[in-house]
């Protein structure tokens, strides 16, 4: 499991310029499904057939936070914009890659007061000489990705995008353990979350589900002086009860922490207080679906240095088949 957590956080994939990461994910899912296919959102839809049960609809989103270029100077230096909810704090220093291999580092103006950190001071330098060398490696409007390679804490992973190729690895480990489903599942691994979950909403309409559960990083309470949350890392997967995009449905939270309890799985309950995940757009589409989350408890996310916890993941895996391989008759 952890080289795929190595080769999916790795992954290229800003919200809107996921090609490349849907391709890498394609090639581990597609052994373990019945069907493949890419919506006009770009969403990657697997389906693996059941026998007369419901149709469950997994969701994982396969985009990450980064940076587009809006303007090229005349000496080579690019400004940009954000893709999703970039820090500036954490921004300034980290460097950033393109899909075509291109990097650079992300500078800033001169800075007299900590207050003026935004991302309309900074550049990213590539290292080009004037704008027609840059020119000849970037354009406005391309994405960029921070730029960090994933490292094995033994028990513990840091890794950029976390948030949510950590999601995708748990619905792909979920489908491999999956022998037999009574229930039809559709593993949705979604575009454009960061910018308001964008392609779970269309992904979630175009199935039409029973059930929608998506699987995402959370908050946690436990680094020094932490905002009060009561998620750690290595205390089990987190069952959502509430975020800011969703108050999960009742009877399927439930219905999860029952199965937690019997097969053994640790959990923990998650009322996380801003943020907000592609369950809630699931939970909206047509005349409303019963949705919940289970979530992976994070550090510093929307960092280049996203922590989880493996055993973490692997509570959310186990407790993803047990639910796959139950009636889900909440
Ligand atoms: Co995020
Ligand atoms: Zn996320």
């Amino acid at each position: 499991m952890k080289e795929l957590v190595k080769k999916f956080t790795e992954g290229f994939g800003p919200s809107g310029f996921e090609d490349s990461i849907r391709e890498i994910i394609r090639k581990e899912v597609e052994p373990f499904v019945d069907e493949v296919r890419v919506d006009a959102l770009g969403n990657l839809i697997c389906f693996k057939k059941g026998n007369g049960g419901k149709k469950v609809l997994l969701d994982a989103h396969m985009d990450e936070i980064g940076v587009i270029i809006t303007h090229i100077d005349e000496n080579g230096f690019l400004r940009f914009g954000s893709i999703g909810g970039v820090n500036p704090i954490i921004a300034l220093g980290q460097r950033v890659y393109f899909e075509n291999g291109v990097c650079g580092v992300i500078g800033s103006e001169r800075i007299e007061d900590p207050k003026d950190l935004k991302l309309e001071k900074f550049f990213i330098d590539i290292g080009a000489k004037s704008r027609e060398q840059a020119a000849e490696k970037v354009k406005v409007g391309d994405a960029g990705a921070f730029l960090q390679t994933a490292i094995d804490l033994g028990d513990r992973m840091i890794a950029k995008a976390m948030d949510d190729r950590i999601g995708c690895v748990v619905i792909v480990e979920v489908l491999r353990q999956l022998k037999e489903t009574k229930h039809d599942i559709y593993a949705v691994f979604a575009t454009q979350e960061e910018v308001g979950l964008r392609g779970a909403r269309v992904a979630a309409y175009g199935v039409e589900p029973d059930v929608g559960i998506a699987f995402d990083v959370t908050g946690t309470g436990d680094t020094p002086k932490a905002r009060t949350m009561d998620v750690s890392i290595g205390k089990g997967a987190a069952i959502k009860v509430k975020d800011s995009s969703l108050i999960c449905h009742p009877g399927l939270r439930e219905y999860l922490v029952k199965l937690a309890e019997e097969n053994g799985i640790p959990y923990q309950l998650e009322v996380l207080e801003s943020g907000g995940t592609n369950a809630g757009a699931i939970q909206m589409t047509k005349a409303g679906i019963p949705a919940g989350v289970i979530s992976i408890p994070s550090r510093y996310i929307h960092t280049p240095g996203e922590m989880v916890d493996l055993d973490d993941v692997k509570a959310c895996i186990d407790l993803c088949v047990a639910a796959c391989q139950s009636p889900l008759d909440f």
